[in-house]
């Protein structure tokens, strides 16, 4: 990097070498005495190795660090994860083959990559990191260690996934998508009991693609939204490229809806709107034959192309943003409306997860003040009305808002919403305590360093880490 032309967020995107273990945080503010438990982060954290530099931000190494609030104070520690992507990377100090975007002195495909670092969960009590293959890797929720890499084994030809699984609170079900390349090749969806069985719920044959970060699942139905930026099924699993460069943007084609059965797996209708690029689903549920689906909708993949290392410099935009979208699907009549949200522009939507599956009227959201920036803002939107309120500060860059409820049975959106914001003029992060409602500050709890931007977070609880 010429630090000459780096922009000021550089640090964000710099690797982090060193790893920390309970490492005590000064706290700026007043923590809230309910907050009690431990929030997990997940996004890339190192981007060189040997002499090589990623060619994109999402090939760095996955880092996982954790911030616990108790009675004695806040702590945090960082980890990387001992993905066997990694570890072959320390082995042959350079980027291993399979990269997402980077080239590499080696040739293989991207299902040898498990280096999760988009996405973080918690289910049955375990703790799972998440990438774009189907595979993941369970993580020791107190010391970060990796304890294994789960492949789904059972499902041969799979050579893609969506690493936001979606669970069904009232049923204690998880559901996958998979990307097929064959035979048939096409999208599988699998349901997980909350006993841990999974089975293969159905495939839908396509004979092209769609990158699918993410996806929807109601009561009644699970709704696919495949945008034009297709890839080959075969080239997926075989070809010699990254694997983001299999895939072409082609708006011509539209996007297509593809509504699911929940109950048989059968593919009920495929539906045609306008063409859209998204990474993530925000929430949806039925109203009678209609389908309900929120989703963050991009004009088109550039989000992807804007975060690349060109020769090892960090991104300096334009960054698009996106808008949250309605899609109205009336299954009966095969209509689809496509209305922007009363909100801002923003990535990693938030709602209240009381209201998953259901109607909501908050939105919380990451996103930039000016149009092509990145993000430097946190937005709660009411979207009956459009009215909304923000929380920013100079030099700061915020990450994917967490809302911790502060009651079980407390109006929707209420409680504290938590985000790890980089400060780059102090080049370092904090925690920041937001109160919820009013955007208001409660405190800052200081990291001792600066954490790469990361991607996806959660918040468990006290009562449940035990
Ligand atoms: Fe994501």
């Amino acid at each position: 990097m010429n630090p000459r032309v780096a922009p000021k967020y550089g640090i964000g995107f710099a690797s982090l070498l060193d790893e920390a273990s309970n490492a005590p945080l000064s706290i700026m503010g007043i923590v809230p005495p309910g907050l009690v438990g431990t929030m997990y982060r997940i996004g890339p954290g190192r981007f060189q190795i040997g002499g090589f530099t990623d060619g994109h931000w999402l090939d760095g190494f996955a880092l996982v660090s954790s911030i616990s609030f108790g009675p004695r104070g806040a702590t945090c520690s960082n980890r990387f994860l001992a993905s066997s992507w990694y570890r072959r990377a320390l082995m042959e100090d350079a980027i291993p083959a399979g990269a997402f975007d980077s080239r590499s002195i080696h040739r293989g495909h991207h299902l040898s990559n498990d280096n999760a670092n988009m996405n973080i969960t918690i289910w049955r009590n375990e703790l799972e990191a998440l990438g774009d293959t189907p595979q993941s890797i369970l993580i020791d929720r107190v010391t970060l260690a990796t304890i294994r890499t789960r492949p789904w084994a059972h499902l041969r030809r799979c050579c893609a996934s969506s690493p936001h699984p979606v669970f069904d609170h009232m049923t204690g079900e998880r559901f996958d998508l998979l990307l097929s390349s064959g035979e048939p090749a096409g999208y599988v969806i699998t349901v997980t009991s909350p006993e841990g069985t999974t089975r293969r719920l159905c495939t839908l044959p396509s004979s092209r693609l769609g990158y699918m970060h993410s996806f929807s699942v109601t009561p009644r139905w699970i709704v696919l939204v495949e945008g034009p930026f297709t890839a080959y099924p075969r080239s997926l699993s075989s070809s010699r490229r990254p694997y983001l460069r299999n895939y072409v943007w082609d708006a011509g084609r539209g996007t297509r809806i593809l509504v699911v059965d929940r109950r048989t797996g059968a593919l009920k209708a495929t539906l045609p709107t306008r063409p859209l690029f998204a990474l993530h689903h925000i929430n949806a549920w039925d109203d009678g034959d209609r389908i309900l689906v929120d989703l963050a909708a991009y004009a088109d993949p550039s989000i992807l192309d804007s975060l690349t290392f060109d020769h090892g410099e960090v991104p300096a935009g334009d960054f698009p943003a996106p808008l949250a979208t309605r899609l109205v699907i009336d299954v009966e009549h095969k209509k689809v409306l496509c209305l922007p949200l009363k909100c801002p522009p923003g990535e990693f939507c938030m709602i209240d997860a009381r209201f998953s599956m259901r109607p909501h009227t908050i939105l919380f959201a990451a996103g930039p003040t000016r149009t092509g920036q990145l993000i430097d803002r946190l937005c709660r939107s009411d979207l009956t009305t459009g009215r909304f309120i923000e929380w920013s500060s100079d030099n700061c860059f915020p990450g994917a808002p967490i809302l911790v409820p502060a009651a079980a049975d407390g109006p929707e959106g209420e409680g504290w919403l938590l985000s790890v914001v980089l400060d780059v003029r102090e080049q370092r992060s904090f925690v920041l305590i937001l109160n919820a409602t009013t955007m208001t500050e409660q405190a800052r709890a200081w990291l001792p360093c600066a954490l790469p931007f990361g991607l996806h977070a959660l918040f468990v609880p006290e009562e449940t880490t035990k």
